[in-house]
């Protein structure tokens, strides 16, 4: 994959040389150019990503890439630190809800409170998102999106051809993935990544006790509950779901996983709803080719994850000027649509009409419009909205170190609450 995507340019550089052609220097255009530091890589996310890079192109910007590959922005914001602190950041970036306050933390943020106040963000995007999109009353981040993460992607024609039932229980939904196993089919694609086991792993322990302990346990950060019964059953019921996986999931990307059902070798994902990006970018169709539902026994709560556009501080008045129409476009009602109809999220602003999004959006977003009346909409651990990255990292290797191994329950449930309590 990597090489298909460094192909392309490098061919198109190499051609004016090779064609004989003289080599023009890119202009870059009146008025001025972007630097967007993100981790969209993947097919359906560069799609996306490609909304806001026509959308400035249209008002006569430029746009110039800082992708650095890795799902959930695992090395995103290493290469970002260098670049803050050699004294050459970006003009925005990519990030996830704690390390957007560490940033703020920090100093060198531009403040988005102009536009914001313009935009009457306050009345349109929802309070668990504003927690982390505002640092001490100011604007700091621009929300592309709401992601959620308790979401199963499931092969229609594979449910279809084996009798299978879409599962609403979590017996159920185990029983179908056997069915498909026994059939020689993949039950669960799987991706061996410690953020993936992570995503997967939050699934259960919400599938398992329920929104008020995965709120205790992971949010909270409470240590009985983190080593609590019901904890050390998230752990046995995260390894009976383990056994559904193929044999060659280690270090697999999540887009493989979910190219996985795509071609039909395996029956469900269990992945953050960035997976129907991939469906959209094969032009694939909720309910004729694929399903989406909540994760068997998450009904009733959102696990959510939301990324934010932030902006560095700069002296240049012409950048100061593209930070804010930016972030005027991002918060805008038409991108708000048109980037989650490619992204697979649903929109952050709350005020948007749903006929606009597809079927499973339309679920999506009334199920987040929900949660976020009953406070069940709760940040997702493995993508930076539950606790500050120590601990996060914290949960990423526990968990991690009992998928490839065969560690039991009580003992990986004891050093997951060691190992976060050392880290807060
Ligand atoms: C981000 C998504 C991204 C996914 C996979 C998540 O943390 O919020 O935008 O598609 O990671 O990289």
């Amino acid at each position: 994959m990597i090489t298909t995507r460094l192909a392309v340019p490098l061919l198109a550089s190499l051609l004016p040389l090779t064609l004989g052609l003289p080599v023009q220097a890119a202009e870059t255009p009146d008025k001025g150019e972007v630097e967007v530091l993100n981790w969209w890589t993947s097919g359906g996310e560069a799609r996306a990503l490609g909304v806001l890079k026509s959308d400035l192109a249209d008002q006569g910007i430029g746009w110039k890439n800082m992708p650095v590959a890795g799902g959930a922005g695992t090395n995103a914001m290493a290469v970002l630190r260098s670049r803050v602190t050699s004294g050459n950041p970006p003009t925005a970036a990519q990030v996830l809800g704690f390390d957007a306050r560490d940033w703020a933390e920090r100093g060198g943020l531009s403040y988005l409170d102009k536009v914001a106040q313009d935009m009457k963000w306050g009345d349109i995007f929802p309070q668990p998102l504003q927690d982390f999109a505002k640092y001490k009353g100011h604007w700091i981040g621009a929300p592309f999106e709401i992601h959620s993460t308790n979401w199963v992607w499931a092969n229609k024609a594979l449910m279809d051809k084996l009798g299978i039932e879409q599962p609403t229980t979590w017996t159920d939904f185990l029983a179908s993935m056997k069915k498909a196993r026994d059939a020689g089919y993949t039950g669960l694609a799987y991706g061996g990544q410690p953020w993936q086991d992570a995503t997967v792993f939050e699934n259960v322990m919400l599938a398992t006790g329920g929104p008020d302990f995965y709120r205790k346990a992971f949010i909270d950060l409470d240590d009985a509950t983190l080593r609590s019964d019901t904890m050390i059953k998230a752990f046995n019921n995260f390894r009976e779901l383990l056994a559904y996986r193929d044999p060659n999931s280690s270090g697999r990307d999540w887009n493989l996983a979910t190219a996985m059902v795509i071609n039909d070798k395996a029956l469900y994902q269990i992945m953050g709803d960035w997976a129907k990006g991939e469906f959209i970018n094969a032009n694939l169709a909720p309910y004729k080719d694929y399903l989406c539902f909540r994760t068997p026994g998450t009904q009733q709560a959102v696990t959510f994850n939301s990324d934010l556009m932030i902006m560095f501080k700069t002296d240049d008045t012409q950048q100061q000027a593209l930070q804010d129409t930016m972030a005027r476009a991002i918060a805008s009602p038409g991108f708000q649509i048109a980037f989650s109809n490619n992204k697979g999220s649903v929109p952050a602003r709350m005020d948007l009409p749903a006929d606009e999004l597809d079927a499973c959006a339309q679920k999506g977003y009334e199920q987040v419009q929900a949660a976020a009346k009953n406070n069940t909409l709760m940040g997702s651990m493995a993508h930076g909205y539950a606790a500050q990255a120590a601990v996060k990292n914290a949960v990423f290797d526990i968990v991690s170190a009992f998928v490839n191994s065969s560690m039991p329950g009580d003992v990986a449930a004891e050093q997951m609450a060691m190992a976060i309590q050392d880290a807060k």
